[in-house]
Formats: C-alpha cells, sequence, structure tokens
C-alpha cells in the first residue's frame, strides 16, 4: 500500500521502505522498522548501514521519522516491542547531525532524548493508550496529530487533540 501511495519518493537503495527529502534547511529521512506479522520493531544491518551512508553524506541537520520508537516510555507491555536495534541505531547516529526522531507505535505523547537527539512520540489519529498504565488496553481519549514547525535551526512540534 505504501510503494503504490508513495513509489516515486521511495529510495529503491533498500529493500525497506525508506524515503529522503528535504524541507527548510533539513533532511528528512524515513526509516522502515516494522517486520512482517511482528510487534516489535527492527532495523535491521542493511538498512543501519544504509543510514549511517546517509548521515555522512553531509552536515545538513536532519530529522528521522519511524513507526516504533528507540526509547522506552514507562508502559511496560509497550516497551517490550521496541526497537529491538536501538544500541545500534544508537551508534549510528551519535554524532551525526540527526536533531530529533517523529515515532508513533506507542500512542501517547511522550519526549526524551536519544543518541543525542530528541525523541518525540505521538498520540494515535485512532485510539490511544494511557501513559504509565498497568494492563493493556486503550481509553476514549479524543484522537490527536502532530505538529512540526522548523524555524531555521529550531524544531518547534506540539500535538493538536481533535476534540
Ligand atoms: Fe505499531
Amino acid at each position: 500500500m505504501v510503494r503504490a501511495a508513495f513509489g516515486d519518493r521511495l529510495t529503491t537503495a533498500s529493500s525497506t521502505l525508506n524515503f529522503v527529502d528535504s524541507l527548510a534547511g533539513f533532511r528528512l529521512i524515513g526509516l522502515d522498522t516494522l517486520r512482517p506479522w511482528r510487534v516489535h520493531g527492527r532495523l535491521g544491518k542493511a538498512q543501519l548501514d544504509w543510514l549511517g551512508k546517509e548521515l555522512r553524506r553531509t552536515e545538513t541537520p536532519a530529522i528521522l521519522f519511524m513507526h516504533h520508537p528507540p526509547l522506552r516510555v514507562g508502559t511496560w507491555w509497550l516497551d517490550k516491542d521496541l526497537l529491538r536495534d536501538h544500541e545500534e541505531l544508537r551508534r549510528t547516529v551519535e554524532g551525526s547531525p540527526v536533531r530529533a526522531f517523529f515515532c508513533g507505535h506507542v500512542h501517547q505523547e511522550s519526549g526524551g532524548r536519544f543518541g543525542g537527539a530528541d525523541v518525540w512520540t505521538t498520540p494515535s489519529t485512532a485510539y490511544q493508550f494511557p501513559p504509565h498504565a498497568l494492563l493493556p488496553g486503550s481509553i476514549r481519549t479524543p484522537p490527536a496529530f502532530r505538529v512540526i514547525d522548523l524555524d531555521g535551526e529550531r524544531i518547534d512540534t506540539r500535538v493538536v487533540r481533535l476534540t
């Protein structure tokens, strides 16, 4: 489905679904953390090697987009499915021009730091998972999306809740 809709924007450098674009002085890089029939995320060596080459290509600040976050959010039944090769990703991005990660999967808002960059997760446009919930399940909090403002070297972001 992604290939059908956005095939002209995907790089053909790897078998995973990746994109590289530029906007307002930033490079936007899309990574593919999904593995068929698995809930957890994984980038894999080939994609990490590809990312490393992309990040060494230029000093232009980069923003990474990926489904699974590289950080725990404090909800055990979500954190067990975080990106499995997060330590390899950390080594790839440390000292690179990556300034931020924007992620999904956890259906809740959170922020943190990873490999020298900010990490933001975003509530779902469908159902939400409550932060720090002891048991799996969703709540009836309204859907939301995230706005990202790029202003020179600055990245400003906020979540907008549909009420
Ligand atoms: Fe997911």
